[in-house]
């Protein structure tokens, strides 16, 4: 285990066995709806990898990078589009996949985006959840695992841009961050 991780809370085993359930039922949700599946980048990248390869229905992927307005600490509630998707989503069945939900302010967003665009639905998909956290409305249709208020890292998720590689996720030690 990496020295700077306090606990590890789910091995690659565990996500490997909740990203086959999520995938199991979305191929009975997505069925015949030829879902675009958007993985919002960068920490989701991984989950989306092992979710997309449990979807055995016709689906297209595609990649969106987002960054909070702010001051780098606390985001304005506010997004940036770093990248937009290649394809239009007018009458599309979106299905997003994130890494973690925090206070809601991304996701909030993206869903009125994507409303605004005049999708046929979009639906939300998670490794993660802290509901404890919880500022905007946001109501996740799939979640791998609820995460207590800790900051949490690996498995796509990163501090500074280290430990996204990691294979598991767990908790990152206080003493790393707080002195930053
Ligand atoms: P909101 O607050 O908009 O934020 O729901 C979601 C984004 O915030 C980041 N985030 C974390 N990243 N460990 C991380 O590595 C955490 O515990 C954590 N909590 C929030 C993350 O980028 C996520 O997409
Ligand atoms: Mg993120």
């Amino acid at each position: 285990m990496n020295s700077d991780i306090k606990e590890v809370l789910y091995t690659r085993e565990d996500i490997k066995n909740i990203a086959e359930k999520i995938g199991s039922q979305l191929t009975k949700d997505y069925a015949g709806k030829n879902p675009l599946v958007i993985c919002v980048l960068k920490g989701a990248f991984l989950f989306m990898a092992d979710v997309v390869r449990e979807i055995k229905t016709y689906a297209e992927i595609d990649f969106m990078d987002v960054s909070s307005y702010g001051d780098g600490t606390e985001s304005t509630g506010e997004i940036k589009i770093i990248k937009d998707l290649d394809v239009p989503v007018e009458g599309r069945n979106i299905l997003i996949v994130e890494d973690i939900i925090d206070t809601g302010r991304t996701l909030n967003c993206l869903v009125a985006l994507f409303e605004h665009r005049k999708v046929a639905s979009v639906k939300i998909c998670t490794l993660l959840d802290k509901p404890d956290r919880r500022e905007k409305t946001v109501k996740p249709d799939y979640v791998g695992f609820k995460v207590p208020n800790e900051f949490v890292v690996g498995y796509g998720l990163d501090y500074q841009g280290f430990y996204r590689n990691l294979p598991y996720v767990g908790i990152l030690k206080p003493e790393i961050y707080k002195n930053n």
